[in-house]
């Protein structure tokens, strides 16, 4: 495995992993195919983007003929693909574009993972297909419950991976993740979101009494937990990915606050996300088999998240203060605030 594409590399976890793989695995070639959203962003790459080991090509995962020209000149071995709408909120806006993207998408790359005969296709998916889990944890073999365009988008791709895998012997490995955070996340996902807002001493838009949890991840255990299951996972097999502890929004949104020295009434009610998954909790039993465990708790994860929002405020004032952000923020919460009483 020397030549890796990483679709949606130019993303959040994308990035993070494509730092990974090239601290971890000198001997690597990667290539960066993405299309560069509102969510893909070159400054995220920037400490790579002259080494001889890397390159980024621009490009959307459903033009077929273009992932094949790059699979053929790069010599691909292994498709990691990040590459996906990825936010539940514009999901509800918008949820063609999840489709396209996340089932048409997946499905182009299957097809040239086929054609190419690749070493490994691994595909990035999230706990989200399982629903809401009220009670105990998600293992691997349990039913799809999605509930939002997001999650329904995301299985859809799952399931089209497994088919290929069955269908015509792709050699497909799926992750589900649990929240990510860390470095280079876009500031519409919660905790980047509410980390920002602190430092700017704006109110912090927690969904209903914020009693809904999260397994919130460190990006980089995420990416460590992937490489073990592109290296040692079987093909055709789903692994979950993430630490087995869940957090209340409520603490999560306390603890930020605390930790940037901010008073804890900046914390702002607002009228709930429609369909709302009050909890995520994943079995991770099976990854840890292989060897794999993550290695920072959520205090140590939110902290050293608030660190880097602290220190690279060059990376999210640039998003933050452009037109699309600005005008996303004032769709996704303008009059929104309610007086509900915080759990
Ligand atoms: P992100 O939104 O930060 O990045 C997505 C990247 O994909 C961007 O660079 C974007 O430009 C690119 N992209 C979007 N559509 C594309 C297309 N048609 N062709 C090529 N590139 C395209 O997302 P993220 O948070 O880094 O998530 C990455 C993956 O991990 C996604 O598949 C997501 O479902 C999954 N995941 C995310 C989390 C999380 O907490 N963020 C948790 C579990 C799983
Ligand atoms: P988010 O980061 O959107 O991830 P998920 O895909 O898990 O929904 O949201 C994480 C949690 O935070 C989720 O329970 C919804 C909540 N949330 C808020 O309370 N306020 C916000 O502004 C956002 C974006 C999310």
């Amino acid at each position: 495995m020397n030549n890796l594409l990483i679709t949606g590399g130019a993303g959040f976890i994308g990035s993070n992993f494509v730092h990974h793989v090239m601290q971890t695995h000198p001997g690597y070639r990667v290539i960066v195919f993405d299309k560069l959203t509102y969510a893909g962003n070159l400054d995220n790459l920037k400490d790579v983007s002259t080494d001889p080991r890397y390159t980024f090509v621009q490009g959307d995962i459903c033009d077929a003929e273009t992932v094949k020209r790059v699979m053929r000149e790069q010599q691909i071995d292994a498709i990691v693909n990040f590459a996906a709408d990825t936010h539940v909120d514009r999901s509800l806006m918008d949820a063609g574009t999840f489709i396209q993207t996340d089932v048409y998408g997946t499905y182009v790359l299957l097809e040239a993972a086929k054609e190419f005969g690749v070493e490994r296709y691994h595909q990035i998916s999230t706990d989200e297909v399982y629903g809401e889990v009220l009670e105990g944890r998600s293992t691997e073999v349990d039913r799809l419950h999605t509930r939002s365009p997001y999650s329904a988008s995301k299985a859809g791709g799952d399931l089209m991976c497994l088919a290929y895998f069955t269908s015509f012997g792709v050699p497909v490995t799926i992750t589900r993740g649990s929240n990510n955070i860390g470095p280079y996340q876009y500031p519409e996902k919660v905790v980047p979101l509410f980390i920002t807002n602190a430092i700017d001493n704006v109110p912090l838009p927690l969904y209903g009494d914020g009693s809904q949890m999260r397994d919130y991840q460190y990006v980089q255990d995420h990416c460590e937990g992937i490489d073990v299951v592109l290296h040692h996972g079987s093909p055709g097999e789903i692994y979950n990915l993430g630490t087995g502890v869940e957090t209340r929004n409520i603490d999560m949104a306390q603890l930020i606050l605390k930790l940037l020295g901010r008073s804890q009434s900046l914390i702002q009610p607002i009228t709930d996300r429609p369909g709302h998954d009050r909890r995520y909790a994943l079995d991770c039993g099976k990854i840890q088999a292989l060897g794999w465990h993550s290695r920072h708790n959520f205090e140590e994860t939110i902290e050293k998240t608030v660190h880097w929002y602290v220190e690279n405020q060059w990376w999210w004032r640039k998003i933050k203060s452009g037109a699309h952000y600005e005008e996303y923020y004032e769709r996704q919460y303008a009059g929104r605030e309610t007086d509900l009483k915080l759990a």
